[in-house]
């Protein structure tokens, strides 16, 4: 395999400013594609990360969107592709963690989970599509669509209702999107167990000793099994509506806790 096997390619990764997003840009740099990196309001991170790949020796460019606006998505998107002349793969992994109890979550709770975590992807995909179908090499691994799940669209957690419902629509639409783009797009979907410390996590819970209590494999995750993932489905030709669990056997036990 070539040092750098995704040279010439380019890469949109939302909300890849920090966290998982950043570790996923840089990933993909670090295979040699140039990376678009889309941040909300990280904007200083966002440029940290632009310099962090241009270090790895590839282009890097930070475009700022409200995924929360549709309208403004197709103009992200086309930004993306025009920077460096091409889009081969778009990566949507921003996301919000909304955790509200039952009895209080509100018309406009609902919405904003749904329009940034299910909407925005969709369209983020619908608006890169005419993009990497033109990308799209026949004798190469193609273009692609990853979207970020997640465990709260596979189990049943009471606290996370409509970030799960928001993630399970995740999972589908991935499936749905890998009928409807094919021959031309692959699209699969990765849904991560506990990796980085959620942003609803209390102040001072040991969130990395509970975790690694109920995982089957007896650890959390890092970064890199997410980034060797997407690696792995970049450069995976006939695998498309493919969800993979990243999350060391979590989805095989019930939502403790959750
Ligand atoms: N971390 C984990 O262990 C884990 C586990 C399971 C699933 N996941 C999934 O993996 C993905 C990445 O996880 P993460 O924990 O790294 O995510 P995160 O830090 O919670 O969020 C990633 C980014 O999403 C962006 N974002 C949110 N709302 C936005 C909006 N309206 N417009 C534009 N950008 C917006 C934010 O960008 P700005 O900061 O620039 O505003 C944020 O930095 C998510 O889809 C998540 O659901 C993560």
């Amino acid at each position: 395999m070539p040092a750098r096997p995704l040279a010439g390619r380019t890469a949109l990764v939302t909300g890849a400013a920090v966290r998982l997003g950043r570790a996923i840009a840089l990933g993909l740099a670090g295979a040699g594609a140039d990376v678009v990196i889309h941040y909300g309001g990280s904007r200083d991170d966002a440029l940290g990360t632009v310099r962090d790949a241009e270090a790895l020796g590839v282009r890097a460019i930070a475009l700022s969107a409200d995924l929360a606006d549709a309208a403004a998505i197709p103009g992200l998107v086309d930004a993306a592709a025009a920077a460096f002349g091409r889009l081969d793969v778009l990566v949507n992994n921003a996301a919000r963690f909304d955790r509200q109890a039952i009895g209080s979550i509100t018309a406009a709770d609902w919405d904003a989970s749904l329009d940034v975590n299910l909407r925005a992807p969709f369209l983020c995909a619908q608006a890169a599509a005419p993009h990497l179908r033109a990308a799209s090499r026949p004798e190469g691994e193609g273009a692609l669509i990853v979207n970020m799940a997640d465990l709260s669209g596979v189990q049943a957690w009471s606290e996370h209702i409509q970030h799960g419902v928001s993630k399970a629509g995740v999972v589908h639409v991935t499936r749905v999107l890998a009928r409807a783009l094919a021959p031309d797009i692959r699209v699969n979907a990765i849904v991560p167990g506990a990796i980085l410390p959620p942003p609803d996590a209390a102040e001072g819970e040991d969130w990395g000793r509970l975790t690694k209590k109920r995982v089957p494999l007896q650890r959390v995750g890092e970064p890199a099994d997410v980034v060797r993932t997407v690696l792995y489905l970049v450069q995976s030709p006939f695998v498309t509506g493919a969800v993979l669990h990243v999350d060391g056997g979590e989805s095989l036990i019930g939502p403790i806790g959750r």
